[in-house]
């Protein structure tokens, strides 16, 4: 019989614009103060892209690091997995521009289209390809230029999202490097967060561009709460798959939406958790598929994550989609 496959992360990087937006340039633009930023939202500035810097640019550069932290050559990977919400074209993928950036010659690739929960799903499917036996080296990238897609005249919006990008080389172990992946979606709530045009239901026209409806939409408050419960129970959920209890966590990766969803759902799981909770959201804000994969990079890039940890991943976002990991770092 042969042996089982595992998959493991082997290098991991980032990368985000050099343009800083901040709390006081919002000032200027909308009706908003910083305070009112920092306390609803934990956010203080973010990173926002040049007009010729397009999400397969950020991709690519978060993807070149992976691969050298990995000690990995553009050529001997084997799959490209994108999650985007803001992907430079509708086709080709933005995993097809990566492809070509990087020079991974050999590599097939696509995008996942899952919002917020993105590098989630891109993980799980990397993994899962790669413990099939079929792949043995993939990236798993996410990546997002919201700016292109924010209402810059909402302050309901405007002053939540920044860009950015986040890479994992995973490659096959003998050890298991993931150790639970759970992954959900209600389309059932799928007008709470989208974007409402662009695609085939309402083309770009002049009365979609006057109605605003190319840029992200979001009840706030609604999304708040399922936020909360939904990435609680996917917390919990993961831990249990991974055959761990709570107190086994090292560290806890949350997507980078709001400080008071990560410190409720923190508090929820347990005493300690906070102090757990790796947070980077007040220098780069919400960077969708991008947040969780920054955190991590930013985190390993600092020494905060060692051999051995295990870390918690947890998103969610619009779709409904969510996802809670289990990650030991081998
Ligand atoms: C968006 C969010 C920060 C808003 O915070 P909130 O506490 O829910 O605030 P509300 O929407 O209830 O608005 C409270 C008030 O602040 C106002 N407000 C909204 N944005 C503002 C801003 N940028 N500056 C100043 N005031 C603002 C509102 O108009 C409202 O005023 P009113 O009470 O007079 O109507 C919060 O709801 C949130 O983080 N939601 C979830 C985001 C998320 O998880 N997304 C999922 C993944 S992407």
């Amino acid at each position: 019989m042969s042996e089982k496959i595992y998959a493991a992360i082997a290098g991991v990087g980032h990368y985000v614009p050099e343009k800083v937006l901040t709390n006081a340039d919002l000032e200027k633009m909308v009706e908003t103060s910083d305070e009112w930023i920092r306390t609803r939202t934990g956010i203080r500035e973010r990173h926002v892209a040049a007009a010729g810097e397009f999400t397969s640019h950020m991709a690519t550069a978060a993807a070149r690091r992976a691969l050298a932290t990995a000690g990995v050559a553009p050529d001997e990977v084997d799959a490209i997995y994108v999650a985007t919400c803001t992907p430079d074209m509708i086709f080709p993928s933005t995993a097809c521009l990566v492809q070509a950036a990087l020079g991974a010659s050999r590599a097939y690739g696509y995008d996942l289209s899952a919002a917020c929960t993105g590098f989630l799903m891109a993980l799980d499917a990397a993994g899962a390809a790669i413990e099939s036996g079929r792949v043995k080296v993939a990236l798993a990238i996410g990546a997002e230029k919201l700016s292109a897609v924010t209402d810059w005249s909402s302050r309901d919006t405007c002053v939540l999202f920044g860009d950015g990008a986040g890479a994992v080389v995973l490659k096959a172990s003998d050890r298991p490097g993931i150790r639970s992946s759970l992954l959900g979606v209600d389309g059932n709530q799928a007008e709470i967060l989208y974007i409402p045009a662009g695609g085939s239901r309402i083309p770009a026209s002049p009365e979609s561009i006057q109605n605003h409806q190319h840029f992200i939409h979001m009840a706030g408050r609604e999304t708040f709460k399922i936020a909360v419960n939904t990435m609680l129970g996917a917390a919990q959920e993961a831990i249990a798959r991974a055959g761990l209890t709570a107190d086994q966590i090292d560290w806890m990766i949350f997507h980078q939406a709001n400080w008071r969803i990560i410190d409720a759902v923190a508090r929820r799981l347990g005493e300690g958790f906070v102090e757990r909770a790796i947070m980077n959201l007040e220098r780069y804000g919400n960077t969708s598929a991008a947040s969780i994969p920054l955190a991590l990079s930013e985190a390993v890039g600092e020494g905060k994550i060692k051999r051995g940890d295990k870390i918690l991943m947890v998103a969610f976002g619009g779709g409904l989609t969510w996802g809670g990991t289990v990650v030991e770092w081998l």
